[in-house]
């Protein structure tokens, strides 16, 4: 079947059930971050990075003009609230534990959007192919965390769409669309970076409550996360020196310049030193200074 945005998604692969992807990287990427079922979401991300790294998928021609989609697609539910509104999510027992997966999930589907938002939003920025195995394979992993996730809220008698969610990181996302630069910023160095702050205290919560498949889930995720962190430490200190500027003061003045939420600790210093993020980056950003 040809899709109208130039994807080809034929039959199925026999062997591993995924439609069978081939077209242009960009226009795979806009299939997945407008496609509004999640498990077909997740199926597209996994075809997709299959299909890249079998070589099926051009990166898009230049006179492809397929523009991303400034929305992604999402299911009707859960609804989507402005992150003042969001109610106070339920702590303790198995609601407290399934409020925590589903703000999990949440955060996964916003990521496998983001992600394959960066890769079709600047498919023609000059950057080497590398580039772009990177962020396929986070995208493809934000598509297995979102997936893991939402089977165990399953598991456990629940369902993503259950609890409201709000859309703030999709908008922080947004707020760079113009700079890749930028976006490599906020997203890896800013967005996920959290991530390894909030992630073990999650982890040790939930093996506390003898949620060990929860905590399993977080587990593997945290592993990822630091490698998506690594990623965008790499990519922006190689876009840093091509432009010959200076990554700390470049990073300062970008999160300043497009990031409006906080970045404060407690921050996991040890983790994001492992992905390449030093404090030099993120400490003077945060009101406590660089500690000697
Ligand atoms: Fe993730
Ligand atoms: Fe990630």
């Amino acid at each position: 079947m040809s899709t109208d945005d130039g994807v080809v998604a034929a039959a199925v692969d026999p062997d591993v059930g995924l439609p069978v992807i081939s077209g242009s990287l960009l226009s795979a990427a806009r299939k997945i971050v407008a496609e509004c079922d999640t498990s077909a979401k997740v199926r597209l991300a996994k075809a997709t990075a299959k299909a890249w790294y079998a070589g099926r998928l051009s990166l898009g021609n230049l006179s492809d003009r397929t523009e991303m989609p400034d929305r992604p697609g999402r299911p009707d539910k859960p609804e989507l609230l402005p992150p003042r509104q969001m109610p106070k999510r339920t702590t303790g027992g198995v609601r407290g534990r399934v409020a925590l997966l589903h703000s999990l999930a949440h955060i996964e589907l916003s990521a496998v959007d983001m992600t394959w938002d960066l890769v079709g939003r600047f498919v023609r920025a000059p950057v080497p192919t590398a580039f772009f195995d990177d962020w396929v394979q986070v995208g493809l992993e934000e598509a297995k965390h979102f997936d893991l996730l939402d089977k165990r809220l399953h598991a456990l008698g629940a369902a993503y769409g259950d609890h409201p969610a709000h859309d703030g990181l999709w908008q922080a996302a947004q707020a760079t669309k113009d700079s890749l630069l930028a976006r490599v910023a906020i997203v890896p160095l800013v967005l996920e970076a959290r991530g390894l702050d909030v992630g073990p205290p999650m982890q040790a919560s939930l093996e506390a409550a003898g949620d060990t498949a929860s905590a399993a889930i977080l587990a593997i995720i945290y592993r990822d996360e630091k490698r998506h962190v690594a990623f965008g430490a790499k990519w922006f200190r190689f876009l840093c020196e091509r432009e010959k500027l200076q990554p700390e003061p470049t990073f300062h003045a970008l999160v300043r310049q497009h990031f409006r939420g906080p970045i404060k600790p407690p921050f996991n210093d040890k983790a994001r030193a492992e992905a390449g993020l030093t404090p030099g980056f993120y400490k003077p950003l945060s009101g406590v200074g660089l500690s000697k």
